[in-house]
């Protein structure tokens, strides 16, 4: 595989929190906390995704104030416009400067219904609107028992990435549904299993380039005690971060792995 190198994503899923008001304070914090401690951006790129009434009032902010993050969607609609109550269009996302697109969260496939298809047309459709994809896979704690760790996540990221071209921009998180929110993430070693194995779907379906330049992150429980031993591992790319997410200084210093842990 071509020697590349990925800079490191830290994203920050918020799911149903914070307010417009409320994500308007946050952010200024955030940034002004990386500011402060000469968070290198070039070197850790980091993303909030907030919920979608929140997305003008953080364009704005973003924009006024030059800040150098990233945000993106927590889902997208698969249709482009028309009669669907509720569906928000990549269009209007990347109208908003969307960099990111959540796809396929197991909240969203195991609350909402969304299928293999329904996540591979959103993928499609996320990138026909100048999104990055951010396409969640990973196993339940059933799954886990019955078919091992990749089985289910590779067949989920295989079913997404029909019919997507090679030369799309796209990124990958491996979140065990086991180990979100229920402060038991997986261990390192785990993570690192699973993302190799994605990592070959990738360039089965994509090929090497795609596979050699795509991040892969780790989602499920990462904090700031535990986000140093994922990012040591060669695969592991960053980290989709939740519940942690909502409090400054501790995403800042998942933000900050490198300096306060070392790698
Ligand atoms: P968690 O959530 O960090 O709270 O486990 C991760 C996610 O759902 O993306």
């Amino acid at each position: 595989m071509a020697a590349v190198t990925r800079t490191p994503l830290i994203a920050g899923n918020w799911k149903m929190n914070l307010d417009h008001l409320q994500a308007i304070a946050f952010v200024q914090k955030l940034a002004w906390s990386l500011q402060d401690a000469k968070h290198d951006f070039d070197a850790v790129e980091v993303a909030v995704f907030p919920p979608f009434t929140d997305l003008r009032s953080v364009q704005t902010l973003v924009a006024a104030d030059k800040l150098p993050l990233a945000y993106g969607a927590q889902d997208v609609s698969s249709q482009d416009s028309g009669a669907f109550t509720g569906e928000i269009s990549g269009a209007f996302l990347s109208q908003l400067e969307c960099r990111y697109a959540i796809i396929g969260h197991s909240e969203r496939r195991s609350l909402h219904g969304e299928t293999d298809e329904i996540v591979n047309s959103k993928t499609v459709a996320a990138l026909k609107h100048g999104l990055v994809p951010v396409i969640c896979v990973g196993e339940t704690a059933e799954d886990l028992e019955k078919h091992g760790s990749a089985a289910v996540p590779v067949s989920q990221l295989r079913a997404a990435l029909e019919a997507v071209s090679s030369d799309a921009d796209i990124v990958v998180a491996y979140e065990p549904v086991w180990a979100i929110g229920s402060g038991k993430a997986a261990t390192p070693d785990q993570a690192e299993q699973v993302a190799a194995e994605l990592r070959k779907v990738i360039a089965e379906s994509l090929g090497e380039d795609a596979a050699a330049r795509t991040r892969i992150l780790y989602g499920g429980s990462v904090k700031a005690a535990n986000i140093a031993g994922f990012m040591r591992e060669p695969n592991v790319d960053g980290a989709l971060v939740g519940g942690a997410s909502l409090d400054v200084t501790e995403f800042s210093n998942i933000v900050r792995y490198q300096k306060h842990v070392g790698v």
